[in-house]
């Protein structure tokens, strides 16, 4: 079974501290929404899907000790709850998502006393949980579809139950893969700067038995050159109206080595990381990070003091580079700008 990553419990969220991993699994139990920001600030709990989650549950947090007496107090206090969580991480529209689901529940249920709507809320938030589970097992169902027997795959960061909160996007079809008994192994980029390949996957396939091989990123070139790799697939924080993707750093080099290579490269994603107001990947907000994790590995420093640091925590992969995108509506294939809209927006 999957691990639980995040979860509502006893009046609290609960979830695991990622930065820990793979050497302490440990479990925050917070009822404090500036706890909760932090802890998707630092990456404890990450992954566009979980971080939609983690939104969710922030908005019941952040509302809970409300006083307010009618709706438009009400309403003052969601919308600077709303605002202080999408402040915490600008990529993954998953997060935004969420936060519009739990405003429109409230404003849908306005005449109704505050007490009232913050029980509908707490329900709602259960569901954003709850339905992020079940799409999971959805798209792996499509996404196993395209993974043959020895076959050899490769993926980046970690896309996997550590994200989401139901068993992973680019994970989850592996291990429905492997409940078809289907044989295949993984290579997992450990993924700079922060390792959520190497520290979270490796950690996650091994847990479920998978046959994961680890390598640095820069060995990608060299496997597939060798002819080692048949398949890539990956996870996505963005998806623009045109299926242009923004992943963890690192996606689009893969993407390109793919291309050159011949190999298929797959995105596998939920609806609610479509972002359908926008036209492509050129008006996605990249979220640039602490120069300390470049500088830095566990604390130690690695690089000269004084040098100059660019850390992007996301790239944007071009639709062109794409073979398919795998939803839980089925497996989108080119010309992304009609298909995706006929498949998610019908
Ligand atoms: O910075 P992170 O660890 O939150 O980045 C996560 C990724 O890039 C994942 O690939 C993406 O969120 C998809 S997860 C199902």
């Amino acid at each position: 079974m999957a691990i639980e990553t995040i979860k509502w419990e006893k009046a609290k969220v609960k979830l695991i501290d990622q930065t820990l991993l793979p050497l302490k699994l440990k479990y925050i139990y917070t009822a404090d929404i500036m706890r909760l920001w932090q802890a998707i600030k630092t990456l404890q709990v990450r992954g566009a899907p979980a971080i939609g989650v983690a939104g969710a549950f922030g908005v019941v947090l952040g509302i809970q000790k409300s006083k307010a007496k009618n709706f438009k107090q009400f309403a003052k206090e969601l919308l600077e709850v709303i605002k202080y969580l999408g402040s915490s991480r600008p990529t993954a529209i998953n997060l935004f998502w969420a936060l519009e689901w739990m405003k429109n529940t409230a404003f849908k249920n306005r005449a109704k006393p505050v007490g009232e709507i913050k029980k509908i809320l707490l329900k709602q938030a259960i569901k954003i949980w709850d339905e992020d589970r079940q799409i999971c097992r959805r798209m792996a169902k499509y996404g196993a579809r395209l993974i043959k027997n020895n076959d050899r795959v490769l993926t980046i960061c970690n896309a996997g139950a550590l994200a989401t909160s139901g068993f992973g996007t680019a994970l989850g079809v592996f291990y429905q893969a492997k409940n078809e008994g289907k044989k295949f192994m993984v290579y997992a980029c450990e993924t700079r700067p922060l390792l959520q390949g190497a520290r979270l996957t490796a950690w996650e396939l091994m847990r479920e038995k998978v046959d994961v091989t680890l390598i640095c990123d820069n060995m990608a070139a060299s496997l597939m050159e060798r002819k080692l790799v048949d398949k890539v697939f990956v996870g996505a924080d963005r998806i623009a109206a045109n299926g242009d993707t923004a992943n963890k750093i690192g996606t689009y080099n893969l993407a390109v080595l793919a291309n050159y290579h011949k190999i298929p490269f797959y995105v596998v994603a939920p609806k609610s990381t479509f972002d359908f107001k926008i036209k492509s990947g050129k008006e996605i907000p990249i979220e640039q990070r602490n120069p300390d994790e470049v500088t830095s590995v566990f604390g130690k420093r690695i690089a000269p003091l004084g040098v100059k640091i660019y850390n992007p925590a996301f790239d944007v992969t071009p639709h062109s580079l794409l073979t398919a995108i795998v939803t839980e509506k089925g497996i989108i294939k080119p010309a992304y700008q009609k298909n995706i809209k006929n498949a998610l927006c019908g």
